[in-house]
């Protein structure tokens, strides 16, 4: 695997390989990668003859109270799975490459809509961030095809939103969440957890399936369902934010008939945790 730093390197090696008429894929990360990450990688390795991982802690998404100090960096690690995957060309820019005269004076690619409800409106500007540093991500490496995982789905929404209304030439496929053995959603921050604050963290799937489980059966009562969610993971110990129910394909209400999502995020300590389900809603 190969490593670059810089942004004309990066450059430089996408540029051949498209002279070479080869397919490229990226998966965009903040490192710490986990089995999650790596099926990103499988995935992408699947779909093109070459596979480019980006590690970058943005800073630009996270607000001035958040984790991105904290955010764990483990880039010795990462290598070893990246390599054993393989990864063709890893992308480690440091800050001052990605914002050059500084985040505040840089111009930004905003969401409108998507990006002030469920947690839009708990971390203001955190999908502006997350937009920008994506759109020039996949700026830089021009990829064929991009891979995001589903565990982020509003993060994922936004993300093909930018795309098609920015005329991104790039397909984005949104990858399965990958879960441990009890259910929980692997996430960077589950590291944060206490040993007691682990065993409670399955809780937030627990819940989500619960609420599958009932919109599957008929029972179309969004509102009550949104009501036990929050209630059950508040009185189980955590302090969520939300637990709602969306159209899946809008964020909007949801619809009878339709596909809906189930999401949470929910802070367990140190750590907000945020996951989703879909579930088919069917008519009365
Ligand atoms: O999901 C993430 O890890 C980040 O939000 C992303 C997409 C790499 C942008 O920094």
């Amino acid at each position: 695997m190969e490593s670059v730093v810089g942004v004309d390197d990066l450059r430089r090696r996408v540029q051949q390989w498209r002279r070479d008429g080869e397919r490229v894929a990226f998966v965009p990360t903040m490192g710490n990668l986990h089995a999650g990450h790596g099926n990103l990688a499988k995935q992408a390795r699947t779909q093109a003859d070459r596979v480019v991982v980006s590690i970058f802690v943005n800073p630009l998404q996270f607000g001035p109270n958040e984790d991105f100090a904290a955010y764990p960096r483990t880039p010795a690690e990462d290598r070893v799975l990246l390599e054993a995957l393989n990864v063709d060309l890893l992308f480690t820019p440091e800050v001052a490459e990605m914002y050059p005269r500084g985040q505040a004076a840089t111009a930004r690619v905003q969401v409108p809509d998507l990006d002030n409800i469920l947690c839009g409106a708990f971390r203001p500007g955190h999908f502006t961030g997350v937009a920008t540093i994506v759109t020039k991500l996949l700026n830089l490496v021009q990829p064929d095809v991009a891979f995001f995982g589903e565990k982020d789905f509003q993060q994922l929404m936004i993300i093909r939103r930018a795309v098609t209304d920015l005329c991104m030439p790039i397909e984005i496929v949104g990858v399965q969440t990958m879960r441990e053995p009890d259910g929980l959603a692997m996430s960077s921050r589950n590291r944060y957890l206490t040993p007691q604050q682990r065993a409670l963290a399955p809780r937030i799937y627990d819940e989500l399936d619960l609420a599958r489980v009932a919109i599957e059966a008929g029972n179309n009562d969004f509102g009550a369902l949104e009501q036990a969610g929050f209630e059950a993971l508040q009185q189980a110990g955590f302090q969520p934010d939300y637990f709602s129910i969306r159209d899946a394909a809008t964020l909007g209400e949801p619809q009878a008939g339709a596909e809906v999502v189930i999401l949470t995020a929910a802070r367990n300590g140190r750590a907000r945790l945020i996951d989703n389900v879909r579930a088919a809603s069917r008519m009365r």
